[in-house]
This record gives structure tokens, C-alpha cells and sequence, in this order.
């Protein structure tokens, strides 16, 4: 049979927060025979060195445009510390890990995605596997950066919740996990355990998923359409793992479809 395989997607609000029984939960599954491949996000660590480093960020309605400068750092910390920072954690708890950035091996290709309001920043075109699935093949969990080139190889950022399910797409995989520091998609205080796309919008005009979860829940039902059976919403910081079930927000095409 042919081996499973889980994409999971680490938020920079998480990754130097993520718990033991996050790691033993990763070994857990590759234990029963997963494969895995990662995609870390960054932005928070984006933020801290670029205020080290005293330079401005130009604000474009709320978003900061990743002016060439400021693409030169993000691609130093993503690529460099963030990237390089989880590889040793994997190592430290066991799990042989390989770093690469959507520019390595023809991973994303991108477009600029509207250069005037946001600068650096790539939509994906076209997604090549190929480097992803070597390393897999041989145990290696793959790392990787959100940063892409154009076809004339020009480096451009990538939402990492984009970047995510563009390789989940990709690989075909049969889950993709976004880990962050949530326990899922909350109203009142209270998980959603199960949630449909047409669920998703009303939630999204009621502005109870508001921030940073629109563009996960966004890049989550893209990856559902493009055939990547499941995909849920889970916290870093606690087990996403336990008594051989996943604990989050699930999202689904329809409620018949859960098992
Ligand atoms: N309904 C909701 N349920 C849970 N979290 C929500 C909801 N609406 C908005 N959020 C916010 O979404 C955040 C998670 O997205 P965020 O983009 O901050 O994290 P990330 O993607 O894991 O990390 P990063 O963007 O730094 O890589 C939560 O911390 C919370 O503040
Ligand atoms: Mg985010």
C-alpha cells in the first residue's frame, strides 16, 4: 500500500512554543507509517529583526509591503534562523529533517500578486514536488520556507497558509494540519469541532473568524478543492494526537463525509 502523507503547516506565532507532546505526537505518526512534509510561516520573527535592524515597513491598507529590503530579511529569517531552528528541533527529538524553500528544486513558481499594494509577494502558478517527495522517500521530513521564484527567477514571499496547501495539493496529501497557538476555529469560547465551507463564510460575515484565520481557512478550502481529503485546524502547544484521533477544527467538504 502506498505510504500516507500529512502536510502540516506551523505558524511563527507557534514554532519556538511547540510542545513535547507535539514532537511525540509527529514520531507517533511516523511510527504507523506516515509520511510527512512541513511548512513553517514566520512573520512574527520577520518583525523582530527587521525593528533590530531599525528599518521601516511601509503599510499598504494594513498589510506590510514587502519592499525589496524587507523581502532580503524575511528570506534571511524564514530561509535562514526559522527554517534552520526547526531542522534541530526535529533532530533534537529524534526525527531526521531537511530544510528547503519553495525556490529550491522548482517547488513554487509564482506570479507577483499585485506588486503596487503589496510588493515582493507571490501568487503560486505552478507547484513541483518533486524535491518534497525525494526527500520523503527516503525518511526525511522536508522544511520548508514560504518563498518562491517567478519563472524568470525572481524571489517573491508566499503566504505560508497558501504555500501549505499548494504542496498539500500538490502531493495529493490525505491531511493538512494547521498548527497554531488556537485550539481551532472558536466562537463564544467554544471549538468547533466540524466545519463546512458554507459554515466557514457565514462565520466569516458574523466577523467571528476575523485576523489571521481568514487566510487559513481560505488556503484550507483550497486545498479541499483541490482533492486533499482532509484538513484541520489544531494547536502547537498541547497534543493534536490523542486516543488515535486528531484534535481540532476539522473542515470538510459536507458533514456526510466525516467517518
Ligand atoms: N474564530 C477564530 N477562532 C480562533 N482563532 C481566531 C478566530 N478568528 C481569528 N483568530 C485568530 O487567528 C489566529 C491564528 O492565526 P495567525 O495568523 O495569528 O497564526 P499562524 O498563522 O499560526 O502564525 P503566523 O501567521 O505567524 O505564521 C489566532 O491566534 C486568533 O487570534
Ligand atoms: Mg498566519
Amino acid at each position: 500500500m502506498m505510504k500516507k502523507t500529512i502536510v502540516f503547516k506551523c505558524g511563527g506565532s507557534v514554532i519556538r512554543e511547540l510542545s513535547e507532546e507535539f514532537f511525540h505526537n509527529l514520531k507517533e505518526l511516523v511510527a504507523s507509517g506516515w509520511k510527512l512534509a512541513i511548512v513553517h510561516g514566520g512573520g512574527p520573527e520577520i518583525t523582530n529583526m527587521l525593528k533590530r535592524l531599525n528599518m521601516k515597513t511601509e503599510f499598504s491598507g494594513g498589510q506590510r509591503k514587502t519592499t525589496k529590503p524587507v523581502l532580503e530579511v524575511a528570506e534571511m529569517v524564514l530561509s535562514g534562523s526559522v527554517n534552520k531552528f526547526f531542522v534541530a528541533e526535529l533532530a533534537k527529538h529524534g526525527l531526521r529533517a531537511a530544510g528547503v524553500s519553495g525556490k529550491d528544486g522548482g517547488l513554487l513558481e509564482a506570479d507577483y500578486l499585485d506588486p503596487e499594494t503589496y510588493g515582493e509577494v507571490g501568487e503560486i502558478k505552478k507547484v513541483d514536488a518533486s524535491i518534497v517527495n525525494a526527500l520523503m522517500e527516503k525518511g526525511i521530513i522536508p522544511v520548508i520556507a514560504p518563498l518562491s521564484m517567478t519563472s524568470d527567477c525572481k524571489t517573491l514571499n508566499v503566504n505560508a497558509d497558501l504555500a501549505a496547501s499548494a504542496v498539500a495539493g500538490a502531493l495529493e496529501a490525505d491531511k493538512l494540519m494547521f498548527v497554531t497557538d488556537v485550539d481551532g476555529i472558536m466562537k463564544e469560547k467554544q471549538r468547533l469541532d466540524v466545519l463546512t465551507p458554507e459554515e466557514i463564510q457565514i462565520l466569516i460575515k458574523q466577523e467571528v473568524i476575523t485576523g489571521g484565520m481568514i487566510p487559513k481557512v481560505n488556503s484550507a478550502l483550497s486545498a479541499l478543492s483541490d482533492q486533499v481529503s482532509e484538513v484541520m485546524i489544531v494547536n502547537g502547544k498541547g497534543a493534536f494526537f490523542a486516543e488515535h484521533t486528531f484534535q481540532g477544527t476539522k473542515i470538510v467538504k459536507t458533514k456526510e463525509a466525516v467517518s
